[in-house]
């Protein structure tokens, strides 16, 4: 079957598989946070705190917006759940073939920082972290990393060295934190850990203390903890762009037995004079050859839309001081801001078409008022744009899998979301709907799943689909 790829195992080693751009749409609903014990090891959904399962989706869906086509978009399924719910005790759920258990006890019931019976809120917590910037750096956080750039500031030193060996000259360049306090040269290693040994002792001439020297080592490595700092550094700012430069040319040489180019070699001598001037006080003007630390800070999604799946037949629930939970959000999201989205083909209707009429002599058309006429209808609308509310029932599904969306659901995502001929992308695959659908509509599917039981779930539906073609 060329039009579907059923893969199975881990979505995020999956997709880390999946070539760039390759997608035009991934339509898909992750397991909801501490609900559904799918019992297998990887799983998501069971993370001990929602913020450890909202880093892992966005790890995911980094994933699904790096294959995704620039105008592809995401459509995302998600449910929320309250804290101190959700145990199912000895319950077997029937629907596993295995009969493992649901959920003895639920990871939702204590969450830290929110009261039992909260509503946790897990859908816009992760919405909003898919649309923020994602810190691709190893210093997760700013405060850490500003921390570091103040240290190098006040305590650190960048600096390069030339030198002769037998046969030929040599540089290199120098990052070091140096300070009578091991605890801080301890915090600049677990913050930033080295591979090698770089924590060195040595007596502080001044007053004879003991004082201790952070190295950072290895190209790869200076060429990170300098775009982890330089956006916070205040008096090496410069010294952080010429030792970035001389470092991207170490990385850039061709081959490095042949030695570096001729103007190459003279640029990083004068490198390396010119971190000597900086660190004695003398400013140095930087020539235009010289490479900026770029940002470590990738584009989240566009948030484009929440839409509200409401459901006309909701779960019952036994509950008497709030409503019964009767919808869902789908978040539309997509990869830059100008995307495909085919308007008409999920236009809907009008409930009324007001017909074309001359509105210019209307009663608010007020002479003298300075407003503008009304400039009337000139054309007829029978169909209008979909809303943001969709009401669509939920359908029981006959297969061993105990949470599929409805295909009505998601027909309007791939035949807005999928141009003919493109592919649309599931990385929770689960029984296979967003497969049949997108067969359905004459497009590919690439569907993802953990379990592999249900793979021939998936298998048949799509096959049942592709016979109804
Ligand atoms: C909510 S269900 C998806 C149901 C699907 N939309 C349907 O209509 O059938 C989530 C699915 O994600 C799968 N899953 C959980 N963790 C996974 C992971 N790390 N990688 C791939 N699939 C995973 C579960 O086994 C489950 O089938």
């Amino acid at each position: 079957m060329d039009n579907l790829q059923i893969l199975c195992g881990d979505s995020l080693e999956v997709l880390k598989k999946l070539p760039d751009e390759s997608v035009n749409c991934c339509v898909t609903s992750p397991p909801y946070y501490a609900l559904r014990d799918y019992g297998m090891d990887g799983q998501i959904g069971q993370e001990q705190t929602p913020e450890e399962y909202v880093n892992k989706l966005v790890l995911l869906f980094r994933e699904v917006r790096r294959v995704l086509k620039n105008d592809g978009t995401l459509w995302l399924n998600i449910g929320d759940s309250y804290v101190g719910t959700g145990d199912k005790g000895k319950h077997r759920d029937p629907k596993n073939p295995k009969g493992r258990n649901a959920q003895v006890v639920s990871k939702n019931r204590i969450v830290e920082g929110l009261k039992s019976k909260d509503l946790i809120g897990i859908p816009w917590m992760l919405a909003k972290a898919l649309r923020d910037p994602f810190y691709t750096g190893v210093v997760k956080n700013k405060l850490d990393r500003v921390w570091l750039a103040a240290m190098v500031d006040t305590e650190g030193s960048i600096c390069g060295t030339e030198y002769q060996t037998n046969d030929r000259q040599k540089t290199n360049i120098y990052l070091s934190i140096t300070n009578t306090s091991l605890d801080i040269i301890n915090k600049c290693e677990n913050l930033f850990p080295q591979e090698v040994k770089h924590i060195y002792e040595k007596t502080n001439y001044n007053s004879n203390r003991l004082c201790y020297r952070w190295d950072v080592e290895r190209i790869e490595q200076k060429s990170l903890f300098i775009k982890e700092i330089y956006p916070y550094l205040v008096s090496k700012r410069k010294q952080a762009i010429l030792a970035y430069t001389f470092i991207e040319m170490q990385r850039g040489l061709s081959s490095k037995k042949k030695g570096y180019l001729k103007d190459q070699q003279e640029q990083r001598s004068w490198i390396i004079q010119s971190l000597s001037s900086l660190n004695s006080g003398i400013d140095v003007d930087l020539p235009d050859w010289v490479i900026e630390p770029p940002s470590l800070y990738e584009e989240g999604f566009y948030l484009r839309q929440d839409i509200i799946w409401h459901k006309p037949n909701p779960m019952p629930e036994s509950v008497t001081d709030r409503c019964t939970k009767a919808h869902e959000y789908i978040f539309l999201m997509s990869k830059s801001n100008k995307y495909y989205f085919d308007n008409e083909a999920i236009k809907v209707p009008s409930k009324q078409d007001w017909g074309t009429r001359d509105r210019t002599k209307g009663k608010y058309h007020n002479e003298g008022s300075g407003l503008q006429p009304h400039t009337g209808l000139t054309k007829s609308y029978p169909m209008a744009n979909k809303r943001s509310v969709w009401s669509v029932t939920t359908k029981p599904y006959k297969g061993a899998h105990f949470a599929v969306f409805p295909p009505d659901l998601i027909r309007p995502c791939i035949m807005a979301g999928c141009p003919e001929d493109g592919t649309v992308l599931d990385p929770f695959g689960g029984s296979g709907t967003t497969g049949q659908v997108a067969l359905e509509q004459g497009k590919k599917a690439i569907l993802i799943e953990l379990n592999p039981d249900y793979i021939p779930l998936i298998e048949k539906r799509c096959l049942q689909q592709l016979l109804t073609i």
